[in-house]
């Protein structure tokens, strides 16, 4: 059987990346996690670092085949540049995956302050191909037309799992993986009727118009 490829992931104490490690080791890749000296995170294998040192971020990445990036602000978000030049300094990495998992970032418009996001995580994309650093993007959500929008729901394990699989999987190289379960596909009256059947009762609903949405995005 092929080796399994070594892992590093940034962010693995995070809401996301918990999760990537955990599926990472379950499936027996050799798994890291590069971590800031104050937190805690159970796990057999710890780098401790910080994408704002480059010399522990080249350290950990020259030990590992992949590195998948679960960075959560939009700050270190668009500080990916800094793993893009220490991927590129280190020169052993075959995949890197940024922190996405959301939408399709090309295809998507937002209102800010999320559409600021979108544009700067497009804009690490476009960074990590201009350097010539293999990668994935894994994209989670699309929403399709308007009214009775639909959403495609996903958990964290599932974005974990897909996550996991894509590393070893030369379909995946250089691609956009989309996770787009057909059973869950909804709008959110779907959803709320699935429930209504389940409880078997009628719920009161109350709509957030657009401009009230727009407002609490903004806020
Ligand atoms: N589509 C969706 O529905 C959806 C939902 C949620 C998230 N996402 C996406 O998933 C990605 C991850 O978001 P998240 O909410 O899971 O992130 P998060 O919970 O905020 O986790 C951020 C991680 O980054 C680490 N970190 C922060 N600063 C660092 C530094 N200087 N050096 C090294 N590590 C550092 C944190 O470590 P500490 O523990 O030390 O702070 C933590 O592990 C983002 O791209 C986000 O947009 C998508």
């Amino acid at each position: 059987m092929a080796q399994k490829s070594k892992i590093l992931i940034i962010g693995g104490s995070g809401s996301t990346g918990k999760y990537i490690v955990e599926e990472s080791e379950k499936a027996g890749h050799p798994t890291f996690a590069l971590v800031r000296e104050n937190t805690a995170l159970i796990l057999k294998i710890l780098h401790i670092g910080d994408i704002y040192h480059h010399e522990s971020l080249v350290k950990a990445i020259k030990q590992v085949d992949v590195v998948i990036c679960a960075l959560g602000s939009p700050e270190q978000i668009a500080d990916q540049v800094k793993i893009v030049a220490a991927i590129k300094e280190a020169g052993n990495i075959k995949r890197f995956f940024p922190s996405e998992f959301g939408v399709n970032v090309d295809r998507a418009k937002a209102v800010d302050p999320v559409e600021h996001h979108l544009r700067v995580k497009a804009s690490i994309q476009r960074s990590i191909e201009a350097e010539g650093v293999p990668y994935t993007y894994l994209g989670q959500v699309e929403i399709i037309g308007d009214g009775n929008t639909k959403v495609i729901f996903s958990k964290e394990e599932d974005i974990a799992t897909y996550t996991i699989k894509a590393v070893d999987d030369p379909r995946t190289l250089n691609r956009v993986l989309h996770i787009r379960p057909p059973a869950n596909i909804l709008s959110f009256n779907e959803i709320v009727s699935l429930w209504e059947k389940k409880i078997g009762k009628t719920l009161e609903k109350t709509y957030l118009l657009e401009d009230q949405l727009l407002k609490k995005i903004q806020g």
